[in-house]
């Protein structure tokens, strides 16, 4: 049983979203594409489901935010895909891949060929085994990748109403979970091994006023400590987590957001990694021409910083797979992914954009008794990154273009006098 197609799109979330839109645009023929992906939906603006989808009071749900709503483009329901002629695999896992031979084969058996594939099977979420604790499979402990994932969360959420739950991790499903979970009137306390929260992009300045928020809404923080064991009930479930430090925790519910792994697996041995994901050029092509690699599994060169990284965002997933389809559709008019690095926060009322590269020396600005406050990074006399919190449309736009010129700064007191006016005035 076989099926041979011209693009087939291996992975059904945001990148594959946005790579289909890409694809009309550039004019597909009708049979010529498809999208093979393990969940039952079409591809979703998988941000939501930390945010909108967990509210208590009209809560976000498909078809809402199908892609490419995120980027205020067309939203694409099902229907669109088959109005476009675009074939979709969905609720079907490939098992693995044969680039020399150009196919891929399902977990139903079916093998299906294509002539140029683009991978975008992003990552999945670590889990507390790998770190040496048992228990992920009790019915409360949640961890939040996909719908499937949200709808549990949700389901646990509300059968413990006023409840504790232990949220493990200080990244960002920590963090927007954690106010996600305040919002719906459950007590949180939240667990991680670092000094502050947002250990990977925060400075302590930045993460003290978060975590002074988040105290202002009752979250409690315990830092510098890791989960040892869960206590369960008769049951399974788990009513309490005991830390490393000796202390224990009661617990009706837990969320665990403790980073991923890039779903690389089906290409070891078969494509170059780097950085744990498939290392990609400029046109987003990987070590075989025929295979593209797009979103969080991509390791592709960063031209504005000159190395390869992999980012785990949704502007990176977004920009790659429009740029990769570009590079296929219109090799001679497509030149090199050129990606300034971005990343957003919302969480409460409060909401922060960061561009660039968190390198360097720190200069801080702005109010941090307030509302609007940022950070400057400067590497080797030159702005490499901008963090804001509470800016307007324009001022992140200022920020974004500032860093995206990468100017030359000699006097620091200078730039901490001027602020976020640097930026409103490069
Ligand atoms: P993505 O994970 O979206 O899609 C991968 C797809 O491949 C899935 O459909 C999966 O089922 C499928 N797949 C994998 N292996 C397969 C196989 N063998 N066979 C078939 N299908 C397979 N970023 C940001 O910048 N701002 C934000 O606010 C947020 N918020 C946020 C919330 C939550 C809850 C999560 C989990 C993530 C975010 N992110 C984010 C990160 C952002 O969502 C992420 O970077 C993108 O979804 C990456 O898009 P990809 O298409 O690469 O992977
Ligand atoms: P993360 O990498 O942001 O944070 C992981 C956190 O896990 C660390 O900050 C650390 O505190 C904690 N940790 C690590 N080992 C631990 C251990 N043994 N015990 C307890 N804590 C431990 O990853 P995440 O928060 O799980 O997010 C998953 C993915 O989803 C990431 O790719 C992220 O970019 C993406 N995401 C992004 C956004 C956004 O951009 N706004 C929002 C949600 C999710």
């Amino acid at each position: 049983m076989g099926r041979a197609f011209v693009y087939v799109i291996l992975g059904g979330g945001v990148a594959a979203g946005y790579a289909a839109l890409e694809f009309t645009k550039k004019g597909v023929s009708h049979g010529e594409l498809c999208i093979i992906s393990e969940e039952t939906v079409v591809p979703y603006e998988r941000p939501a489901l930390s945010k909108g989808f967990l509210l208590p009071e009209a809560p976000a749900r498909l078809p809402e935010f199908h892609t490419c709503v995120g980027a205020n483009e067309e939203r694409l329901t099902p229907k669109w895909y088959k109005e476009h002629g675009i074939e979709l695999v969905l609720g079907t896992r490939v098992k693995s891949a044969d680039v020399r031979r150009k196919t891929l084969l399902t977990a139903t058996g079916e093998t299906i060929s294509y002539r140029v594939l683009i991978i975008a099977t992003g990552a999945r979420a670590l889990k507390l085994e790998e770190f040496g604790v048992n228990g992920s499979d009790a019915e409360n402990v949640c961890y939040l990748r996909d719908l499937t994932d949200a709808t549990r969360l949700v389901n646990v959420m509300q059968s413990c109403p006023g409840g504790n739950a232990v949220v493990i991790g200080g990244g960002y499903i920590g963090m927007e979970c954690a106010a996600s979970l305040v919002i719906n009137k459950i007590n949180v306390a939240m667990v991680f091994p670092e000094a502050h929260c947002m250990a990977r992009l925060f400075t302590p300045k930045i993460a003290n006023y978060y975590e002074e928020f988040y105290k202002s809404k009752g979250v409690k923080f315990v830092k510098g400590t890791v989960l040892s064991s869960f206590d369960f009930n008769s049951e399974g479930k788990v009513t309490g987590v005991n830390l490393r430090d000796g202390s224990h925790l009661p617990a009706d519910m837990v969320v665990v957001g403790i980073g991923i792994r890039p779903n690389t697996s089906l290409f070891e041995g078969q494509l170059t990694l780097e950085k744990g994901g498939i290392k990609v050029n400029g046109r987003l092509q990987s070590s075989n021409s025929s295979v593209y690699a797009v979103g969080d599994v991509a390791a592709f060169p960063v031209k504005i910083f000159g190395d390869t990284r992999r980012l785990e965002h949704v502007d990176s997933a977004r920009k790659s797979a429009r740029h990769a389809v570009a590079a296929i559709m219109e090799p001679d008019k497509t030149g090199e992914f050129d990606y300034l690095p971005f990343f957003y926060s919302r969480v409460f009322t409060l909401s922060w954009q960061f561009y660039g590269d968190s390198a360097g020396e720190v200069i801080h600005f702005g109010d941090f008794s307030g509302t609007t406050f940022g950070a400057y990074f400067v590497s080797k006399c030159h702005l490499v990154g901008s963090f804001l919190e509470g800016g307007t449309k324009e001022e992140y736009e200022a920020i974004a273009k500032a860093t995206r010129l990468k100017p030359s700064v000699e006097d620091l007191a200078e730039l901490e006098r001027q602020g976020l006016g640097f930026a409103l005035t490069v």
